[in-house]
């Protein structure tokens, strides 16, 4: 657990950390959850993936069973973010999200804690919460009208006396999220029984999130609602680039570049630069920086209300001039997050050829009103879903899924060989980087994937 949590005091962002309490279950999710069958049948993509030779295959893409395989191996055992601590303040405060495909409400309980259920009513499977967000006692199906507590324990049973006599209210609670964690206002959860720690599994990526989550000791909060909208793309294709991509910068938001720059003549030189690193995380996070004297990418509201120097003394000089000042990154497997912009979202997987993004922006608690606002409307015009940047990414996943389906297409290996060899330490970022232009974390964010894809999962145990 990390100490970076805030203690849950009335008024005060929610513990995500409490130890499970004495008869909750910790080795497993509570309701049964199916084994295997024998239809489940799990391909080894040591082929597909050549993250020493920097090649992919499509099918990662496009594949119906690696996708399934994906759910399982992937999403089910990794810690996936959930929402911001700031959207539960209060006993009862919920937001309903995703884990993979399978739909969870985020609330907070009589204690003050956060817990996760899986949002299906254990009577006939229906949601049980149908809502976004908001506030509730309980949550009540509205099929036909089971009704759960805070604490996930269902709590009534319309015409009970129907049922047999040992029918137990206490043996059909909503299954529960065994793991659920925060770093520095962001909220994760896992399906996984024996998971490493969320610190752990961030390691030295944590010091380039802090880029964005610890300017201050107030920490952040959320500005609006969450946005949501729908893409022809599978999800790698944005948490990839996410991670490695800076490469595209100049050529796909080209224009976009042109209307941002002072003069509007010379994007390359005054907006963005080739001078940078990019951080190569083992377990699959990335994100890239450039570090140049000249680069500015924020609102200049923003800009100018930012104490430097002690943003400076905080996080020290090599921060402030690389990750956050400009950037982007990924946190494997599928949230991303753009320091400046104070956008962080989830790419949310809908199939092989579909994804859903969720993003929030998020500024420092400590901004004023008029600071805030001025994020959020710069956030909204760069990264917002229908923001300038945002469109250009879009268009490129959509591009590329809209065509990996043809047969000989789909056979043709991508090339991700920029930057081989290049991982360094290099004395002032921690961990292993790159340059800025290379694919070294797309290399290792497939080999991650590649890795748990080959990896039977905690569900899998007696699986022969
Ligand atoms: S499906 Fe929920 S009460 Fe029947
Ligand atoms: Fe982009």
């Amino acid at each position: 657990m990390t100490s970076t949590t805030r203690p849950a005091t009335p008024g005060s962002e929610p513990d995500a950390t409490d130890p499970p309490r004495r008869g909750e279950a910790t080795s497993a999710p509570r309701g049964a959850l199916r084994r295997p069958s024998a239809m489940t049948r799990n391909l080894d993509v040591s082929g597909l993936v050549d993250a020493e030779g920097g090649l992919l295959d499509r099918a990662v893409f496009t594949d119906d069973q690696l996708y399934r395989q994906e759910l399982r191996r992937v999403f089910a055992p990794s810690w996936l973010f959930l929402a911001h601590t700031d959207q539960f303040h209060k006993p009862g405060d919920f937001f309903t999200t995703y884990m993979g495909e399978d739909p969870v409400i985020v609330t907070m309980d009589k204690n003050r804690k956060l817990r996760v259920y899986l949002n299906s009513c254990r009577h006939r499977g229906a949601r049980v919460c149908r809502a976004d967000m908001g506030a509730t006692r309980n949550f009540t199906c509205t099929y036909h009208g089971w009704a759960y507590d805070l604490e996930g324990k269902l709590v009534s049973v319309p015409n009970q006396e129907g049922y047999p006599a040992d029918f137990s209210p206490g043996q059909w609670g909503l299954v529960e999220v065994p793991h659920v964690d925060s770093y520095r206002g962001l909220v994760f959860g896992t399906w996984n029984p024996e998971p490493v720690s969320l610190r752990e599994s961030l390691g030295d990526m944590a010091w380039y999130m802090d880029a964005m989550l610890d300017h201050d000791d107030e920490g952040t909060v959320v500005v609006g609602g969450v946005h949501k909208w729908v893409l022809a793309g599978n999800w790698k294709l944005a948490a990839e680039q996410f991670a490695t991509d800076w490469y595209h910068v100049n050529m796909s938001h080209a224009s976009a570049l042109m209307v941002m720059s002072p003069s509007g003549k010379k994007p390359k030189d005054e907006i963005v630069h080739r001078t940078g690193r990019q951080y190569v995380d083992p377990n699959g996070h990335g994100a890239g920086f450039p570090v140049h004297p000249k680069n500015r990418f924020d609102a200049r509201t923003v800009h100018d209300w930012a104490d430097y120097p002690a943003m400076r003394e905080r996080l020290g000089e090599a921060r402030v001039e690389g990750p956050l000042t400009n950037g982007h990154a990924t946190v494997f497997p599928n949230f991303s997050y753009l320091p400046v912009n104070g956008s962080v979202r989830i790419w949310h997987p809908k199939g092989p050829d579909k994804m859903e993004v969720w993003a929030w922006t998020i500024v420092d608690k400590s901004m004023p009103e008029e600071v805030r606002e001025a994020q959020r409307l710069y956030n909204l015009r760069t990264f917002g879903p229908s923001g300038i940047f945002e469109q250009d990414d879009g268009e490129n996943w959509s591009e590329v899924q809209s065509i990996a389906h043809g047969f000989i297409t789909n056979g043709v290996a991508l090339n991700y060989q920029m930057g081989m060899g290049s991982e360094r330490e290099d004395g002032r970022h921690p961990g292993q980087t790159s340059e800025l232009y290379s694919d070294a974390a797309g290399r290792s964010f497939y080999a991650r994937w590649r890795d748990l894809m080959n990896t039977p999962a905690w569900h899998e145990a007696d699986q022969k």
